[in-house]
């Protein structure tokens, strides 16, 4: 399959490329639309989730693996190859802990405003890189998954509008403010999703 990607993406290496349930698949837009029919399925399971522990590793797999499962084997199970982000692969499980462990502790004692501490879990976990792929899309569900179902607010625009998987102009903005987040400055973050 192709292997083009759009800036401040996940490259899969051969193993992971393995984990391909559709083996005829040769150009990068066929992914996406299995992808997205698979996340569209993931996402009705998710509304469908009422008392569900979000903030669990168990939940956070689970949520991986039915917006990925149709289409990556590995859906669901993390990483265990180093890339170009993320955490080392042995790291993962218990940086995973902590980030949960915090972000219970943001909500119960208000630390941020729930947009804020919507936007600033969701850069601890695209940072972690918990799966081979996967990481934005499921870090942005699970981010609205926060405000919704935890916090009762409304879900961030992520995609002003624009084609989510395009690469265009906000996708730009948004790398650069994940990246300015890296080094601490959530300043750009913020403004992305509207503050
Ligand atoms: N410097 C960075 N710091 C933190 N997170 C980053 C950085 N660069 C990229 N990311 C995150 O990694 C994601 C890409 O990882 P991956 O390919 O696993 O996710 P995806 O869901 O397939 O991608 P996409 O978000 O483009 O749909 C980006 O969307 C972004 O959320
Ligand atoms: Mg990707």
């Amino acid at each position: 399959m192709a292997v083009d990607k759009p800036d401040g993406a996940t490259l899969l290496d051969p193993d992971e490329k393995d984990g391909l349930r559709f083996k005829h698949i040769t150009v990068r837009g066929e992914l996406d639309q299995l992808e997205q029919a698979n996340i569209v399925e993931g996402l009705q399971w998710l509304k469908k989730q009422k008392n569900a522990d979000i903030l669990s590793e168990c939940f956070v797999r689970e949520l991986h693996k039915r917006l990925f499962g149709q289409v990556w084997r590995w859906a669901g199970t993390f990483r265990q190859t180093e890339k170009n982000i993320g955490v080392d692969p042995v790291q993962i499980a218990v940086q995973l802990r902590l980030l949960l462990d915090d972000a219970r502790y943001w909500i119960a004692h208000e630390t941020y405003p729930s947009m804020e501490l919507a936007v600033r879990f969701h850069h601890r976990l695209v940072l972690l890189h918990l799966f081979p792929n996967g990481n934005g899309r499921h870090a942005r569900i699970i981010a609205d998954a926060i405000l919704t179902k935890i916090l009762d607010k409304p879900a961030i625009d992520w995609t002003g509008g624009y084609k989510p998987e395009a690469m265009n102009e906000r996708r730009g903005h948004y790398i650069a403010a994940l990246r300015a987040a890296d080094k601490h400055d959530f300043s750009k973050l913020l403004a992305f999703v509207g503050l």
